[in-house]
């Protein structure tokens, strides 16, 4: 059979085959599969003037009336942009919601968190739990918790929104309930249920939830790490994970969070792992290299850090020290048996 003969009957059997719904394995050529993990998603930064621009004017044009949420959604170019994802496993958005305004309650499948970025005295309820938002606080909806938001204070609040949306969708999870009223009734304040949390872990009794990382608590635990040198990570500078306290485990079983301190001038050793991590920079400017590219960054910006990237952070202050908040897959990969890091030689 000649070589044309040989083209035109594969060809022929590749036809007959996909009408079966079948496929030949031949159709993928001779490369293989990589000899490393490979993305499609992008090293990408995101300036807060544009992200902050566009929250302010969707205040003026958007009615939670007619919108579930006001929210702008930071989209990763290397992904398809219909879906609004910056990373193939995490969504990162920001959520801006007037004085007297109430986003209506829900609940769903994805995970979420809010870490809040502006304003003062609005409040997430989850499963009943009323939690006061102060700026640096993280509050955590897991999985099918009934959660809304009431502004009830004089100044817009802004957060930001991160969701395992993007791996949810891939699992075909996705679904959305709304509650029977706009807003669940309070049970319980975040205060109440951290002077409970002492007492049950003092006397060995289980909690069945926590939601509400303070700031003042998150700050001070930073900057006790940070007064000891001996603690920093070559990779991260002085890096606090938000640990889940009733289990130890990460932040929630999809999303690991985490706030890291750059003192002045610092500038961590270069590595790369298999988790793909968000970063919003809460305080303070410096550059993060990703892939070799350099990434400028100030307060409010987010970038995304894609798996398998070589990357390090430079505080480029002299005299102010930098802080991230951060949130990555790290805890899907463990689980799968796929988290791998390793530190470039530099
Ligand atoms: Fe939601
Ligand atoms: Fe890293």
């Amino acid at each position: 059979m000649s070589a044309t003969d040989r083209m035109d009957s594969v060809e022929l059997l590749n036809r007959q085959m996909a009408e079966k719904n079948l496929s030949g394995y031949w159709s993928l050529g001779m490369e293989g599969l990589p000899p490393e993990p490979m993305t499609s998603v992008e090293p990408c930064l995101w300036k807060w003037r544009d992200v902050h621009g566009s929250l302010v004017r969707a205040g003026e044009v958007i009615s939670l009336e007619n919108s579930e949420r006001r929210v702008v959604r930071l989209v990763n170019p290397g992904l398809d942009r219909r879906h609004g994802f910056a990373t193939h496993t995490l969504q990162i958005s920001f959520q801006y919601v007037k004085p007297a305004e109430n986003a209506r309650a829900h609940r769903h499948t994805p995970a979420a968190l809010r870490f809040v970025i502006e304003g003062n005295g609005a409040y997430t309820t989850v499963n009943g739990q009323q939690c006061v938002m102060e700026p640096g606080d993280l509050i955590l909806t897991p999985k099918l918790t009934w959660h809304d938001h009431s502004n009830e204070s004089k100044q817009p609040m802004i957060w930001l929104d991160g969701l395992d949306f993007p791996l949810i969708t891939a699992l075909h999870q996705v679904m959305q309930e709304r509650y029977p009223e706009r807003r669940q009734p309070i049970e319980k304040t975040s205060e109440a249920v951290m002077s409970q949390l002492g007492s049950s872990l003092r006397h060995g009794l289980p909690l069945r939830d926590f939601f509400h990382y303070k700031w003042r608590d998150t700050e001070a635990a930073l900057r006790a790490l940070a007064q000891d040198t001996s603690r920093g990570n070559p990779f991260d500078g002085y890096l606090l994970e938000y640990r889940n306290p009733l289990t130890g485990g990460p932040t929630m079983t999809t999303i690991e969070c985490a706030v890291q301190l750059l003192s002045p001038g610092d500038r961590t050793k270069t590595h790369r792992h298999t988790s793909t991590v968000i970063y919003h920079a809460f305080r303070g400017s410096g550059i993060t290299q990703i892939g070799g590219r350099s990434f400028e960054w100030e307060q409010g910006d987010s970038f995304v850090v894609p798996l398998w990237h070589q990357h390090c952070h430079l505080n480029r202050s002299a005299s102010d020290e930098a802080i991230l908040f951060s949130m990555s897959d790290a805890p899907v990969l463990r689980a799968l048996d796929l988290y791998r890091e390793e530190g470039a030689s530099d």
